[in-house]
C-alpha cells in the first residue's frame, strides 16, 4: 500500500479509508484491551494516533516499540473520539524500521532549548523545532514566490569572493593549504586563486551587476561573517536575501522593503496555522493576532538624525551613551521600536562614517541615503541603501576610507557605462525567523548553528 503523509490524512481523510502511514513513534500508551501508539512523522506540526486492538498481532510487536522507533502502520482511518485529535487509524498491520531503547535522548517533553542545542542530530524530531524548521522553508518559500510573482531575477552569486562588500573586516579566508605546519605558505600569489580569497559577506556588488542588466534581481543564499560576537542575534553562518533594482531610490527601496516583508510574515502565518499555534501555547512569546496586526499597520519612518535627538530627549539610561554620529546599538533600537513607536520602524540617512562605501552619499555630504528596518524585540531586520552611482563621487569615497580601487574596478566600470540610479536591501532570514516565532537565540532558528568556538555537525 502507498505511504500517505500525516498531513494529507488529517487535510483529506475520509472515514474508512485504508491509510498507510510510515512516521517516528512520539508516545505509546498500552492497556489491556488495546493501545495507542502515537507517530509523527515530520509533514506536519500534528501527530496522528494508531488505536492498536489486544487481539491483532501488531499488539504482539508492541514491546519493540519504543518512543523513537521508526514504524509503518496500515489500517483504517476512523473519526477519533479523542479531542486531541480528528483522525485516528485502527491498526491492522505493524512494522518496525528501526527500534529505540531508553537511551534515546528525547524520552521526555520539554527539553530546554539549549539541552537541545548540543543533539542536532534530534532535535529537528522535537515538536518545537520541527515547528520553526517547516516555518523557516514556509518564509524560503515565500521570498521566493514574492520576488518571482513581480519579476525579478534569481542571481546565483558566489560564496567564494575576492572582495569585502561590506568593508568591515569580518572575513573568512579560504585557501586549498593547510594554514598549520611546514607547508604553510606565506604569499597569497601561491594560493590556489593567486590572491585573497574569502567567503562572501554580501552578494550584493556582483548582484548590482545584474541589475545593470535584469533590472530587477535578487540573491538569495549563505553568506558568512567572522564577527566575533557571540550573541543572541549574530551567525558566523547565515543566509541573506538581497533585492537590487534598477531605477529604484530609497524611498522605492523602502516601500519593497515593507511589502516584502509583510507579505513573508503573512504568507508564513498563512502556511504555518498549527505550528504558530504550538508556538504561541508553548512559549507565549508571540500573537498571532498581533503579528497579522503589524502586518497591516504602516510602518514608522524616522531618519537617524531625529532618532538620536528622541534617544537623548527620552531620560532613558543607556549602558552606551547617544551622541550625533554613533552606530545605533540594539539597546536603542529596541528602545525606538519597543517604547516609542511599538511597530516596525524604518531608520535613515545614517552619518556616512558609519556606514560602507557604496551608499548614495546625500547633498548635506554629511549623511547617506541608507536605511535599517528595525523590528519590536529583534532590533535590525533589514539593511540596505540607495547606491552611489556617480563614478567620481565613489571613488572620493573609497579614498576617504583607504580602500584598493583597483580589485573593485569591474564595480566602478557600473558607474562608467550605463550607470543608473539603484537601490536595494539584505534581509537576514534567521533574523526574521527568529522574529516570527519569538525565539530568543538565532542558534534555534538554522539548523546547524555556526558561532564562534562552535562547530559541531
Ligand atoms: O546590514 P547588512 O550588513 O547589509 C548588507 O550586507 C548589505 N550588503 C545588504 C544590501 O544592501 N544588499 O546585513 C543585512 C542583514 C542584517 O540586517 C541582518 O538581518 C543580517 O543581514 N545579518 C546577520 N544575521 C545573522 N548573523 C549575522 N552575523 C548577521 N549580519 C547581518
Ligand atoms: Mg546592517
Amino acid at each position: 500500500m502507498l505511504r500517505t503523509k500525516v498531513k494529507t490524512i488529517l487535510e483529506k481523510g475520509v472515514a474508512e479509508q485504508d491509510v498507510c502511514v510510515c512516521g517516528w513513534v512520539r508516545t505509546k500508551r498500552v492497556s489491556k484491551n488495546f493501545a495507542f501508539v502515537v507517530v509523527n512523522d515530520g509533514s506536519s506540526q500534528l501527530d496522528i494516533q494508531c488505536v492498536v486492538d489486544a487481539d491483532t498481532p501488531a499488539f504482539a510487536k508492541l514491546d519493540n516499540i519504543l518512543t523513537g522507533a521508526s514504524v509503518k502502520i496500515e489500517g483504517k482511518l476512523k473519526a477519533s473520539q479523542g479531542k486531541e485529535q480528528s483522525w485516528e487509524i485502527h491498526t491492522k498491520n505493524l512494522e518496525i524500521f528501526g527500534k529505540s531503547d531508553e537511551t534515546y535522548p528525547l524520552q521526555k517533553k520539554g527539553h530546554t532549548l539549549e539541552y537541545l542545542r548540543d543533539i542536532s542530530q534530534f532535535r529537528s524530531r522535537t515538536n518545537t523545532l520541527g515547528a520553526i524548521f517547516r516555518i523557516r522553508n514556509a518564509v524560503a518559500a515565500a521570498i521566493h514566490h514574492f520576488f518571482q510573482e513581480r519579476g525579478f531575477i534569481w542571481v546565483h552569486t558566489p560564496i567564494i569572493t575576492g572582495n569585502d562588500c561590506e568593508g568591515a573586516g569580518e572575513l573568512f579566508h579560504i585557501t586549498n593549504h593547510s594554514p598549520y605546519g611546514k607547508n604553510a605558505i606565506k604569499n597569497a600569489n601561491e594560493d590556489f586563486f593567486g590572491k585573497p580569497a574569502y567567503l562572501t559577506v554580501s552578494g550584493q556588488l556582483q548582484g548590482e551587476i545584474f541589475a545593470m542588466s535584469h533590472g530587477e534581481i535578487y540573491t538569495f543564499g549563505p553568506t558568512f561573517r567572522a564577527e566575533n560576537s557571540n550573541t543572541s542575534r549574530h551567525l558566523a553562518e547565515f543566509w541573506m536575501v538581497e533585492p537590487e533594482v534598477a531605477f529604484n531610490d530609497l524611498k522605492d527601496n523602502m516601500a519593497l522593503a515593507e511589502d516584502f516583508f509583510k507579505y513573508v510574515g503573512k504568507q508564513a502565518l498563512d502556511k504555518c496555522p498549527h505550528e504558530f499555534a504550538f508556538l504561541e501555547n508553548q512559549y507565549k512569546v508571540i500573537n498571532q493576532e498581533e503579528l497579522h496586526r503589524l502586518f497591516s499597520q504602516k510602518f514608522q519612518h524616522i531618519t537617524y538624525t531625529d532618532a538620536v535627538d528622541q534617544l537623548q530627549k527620552s531620560g532613558q539610561k543607556f549602558d552606551y551613551e547617544v551622541k550625533w554620529g554613533i552606530d545605533l546599538q540594539s539597546e536603542h533600537e529596541r528602545y525606538l521600536t519597543d517604547t516609542v513607536f511599538k511597530c516596525p520602524t524604518i531608520v535613515t540617512d545614517y552619518p556616512k562614517t558609519i556606514k560602507p562605501f557604496y551608499m548614495k552619499v546625500n547633498s548635506d555630504d554629511k549623511t547617506v541615503a541608507a536605511m535599517d528596518v528595525l523590528v519590536p524585540k529583534v532590533g535590525e531586520i533589514i539593511g540596505g541603501s540607495q547606491r552611489e552611482d556617480q563614478l567620481e563621487i565613489i571613488l572620493a569615497r573609497m579614498n576617504e576610507l583607504g580602500l584598493a580601487t583597483e580589485t573593485l574596478d569591474w564595480y566602478l566600470d557600473l558607474r562608467r557605462f550605463g550607470s543608473t540610479p539603484h537601490s536595494g536591501f539584505g534581509l537576514g532570514l534567521e533574523r526574521l525567523v527568529q522574529y516570527l516565532t519569538g525565539m530568543g537565540n538565532i542558534r534555534d532558528v538554522i539548523p546547524f548553528p555556526r558561532t564562534p568556538g562552535s562547530l559541531s555537525f
